[in-house]
């Protein structure tokens, strides 16, 4: 079972030290999925490179599956040894039996794909009845706790506001946000039913997140410093592991109450865990 204790924030913060945003919500996204109990055959469905599931499931007998449709991802993954078995497929024919699997469980891809009741379909194929589908995705609130969005409609700026959310959704590649009732509706289209829906990433959070983004020159046209000095170009000059270890030790004591902080009862956050379930019997 993964350990909900864990430090992930400094966990991540060590290995996209390049990029600390991605640390940071990455972090809590696996602070909230540690908490859920993953049953075995477990499919991690967009695997990516694996980094995700090898900390999640850090010192536990590798998973049974994981795929992703890019080549370099697959290749990334399989080096992990976290998994038994990693393919390269998509999300809308997954190359196993009818049934297989007691945990489908998805971070952070479901918000990329444009066509996604293929992928739910498949999903709830693949499982076994009464397994459990559980995905971490961007949630109904994401644009309007951004930084940017808040700070124009304070303003009255409504439309500034519209277009900064647009150049986040279009620079992340995000294609919808779906409140927890339309995700209970999707599921229910392939024979899944939402079991829990569970919001992370309070306000301050995804506010904090956001502005990082222009002060560790993320998104495109902010900030150059960090970007430049975190640059894979610059490695040979041998300061990077001096700079890596002064982030790691600087921003996980100084995000530590972002990463921790819960949604309050009630509230929304940025992010949003869903757990469906296959019924045992159809
Ligand atoms: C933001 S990454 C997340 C990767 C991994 N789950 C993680 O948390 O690190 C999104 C992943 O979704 C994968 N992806 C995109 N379209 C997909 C599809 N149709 N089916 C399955 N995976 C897909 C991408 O190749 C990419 O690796």
């Amino acid at each position: 079972m993964p350990d909900p204790r864990r430090d992930y924030l400094t966990l991540l913060l060590s290995q996209y030290w390049f990029a600390p945003p991605v640390a940071l919500w990455r972090a809590v996204e696996l602070r909230v999925l540690a908490a859920v109990p993953f049953d075995r055959p477990i499919l991690d469905l967009g695997c990516g490179d694996g980094l995700i599931s090898q900390v999640l499931f850090a010192d536990e007998a590798p998973i049974e599956c994981g795929f992703d449709p890019w080549a370099e991802q697959v290749r990334k993954a399989a080096a992990t040894g976290m998994y038994a078995e990693v393919q390269q497929a998509q999300g809308d024919a997954m190359p196993y039996p009818d049934a297989t699997f007691a945990t489908v469980y998805s971070n952070s891809v479901l918000e990329h794909i444009p066509d996604l009741m293929p992928v739910l379909a498949e999903s709830a194929r693949v499982l076994r009845p009464g397994g459990k589908f559980i995905a971490t995705v961007p949630s109904d609130a994401f644009r309007r706790l951004l930084a940017g969005y808040r700070a124009r409609v304070e303003v009255g700026d409504f439309n500034g506001a519209a277009a900064y959310a647009d150049g986040v959704d279009h620079f992340l590649a995000h294609y919808r946000y779906p409140d927890p009732a339309r995700w209970a509706e999707m599921l229910a289209e392939v024979g899944l039913r939402l079991q829990l829906s569970r919001y992370y990433i309070p306000a301050e959070t995804a506010a904090a997140w956001d502005r990082a983004n222009h002060t560790y020159g993320i998104y495109p046209q902010s900030r150059w410093l960090y970007r430049l000095l975190a640059s894979p170009r610059l490695r040979k000059l041998g300061y990077q592991a001096w700079l890596r270890r002064w982030i790691v030790r600087r921003l996980s004591s100084r995000w530590r109450r972002l990463y921790e902080l819960d949604v309050p009862p009630e509230g929304v956050g940025s992010g949003l865990l869903i757990v469906a379930q296959k019924p045992e019997h159809v």
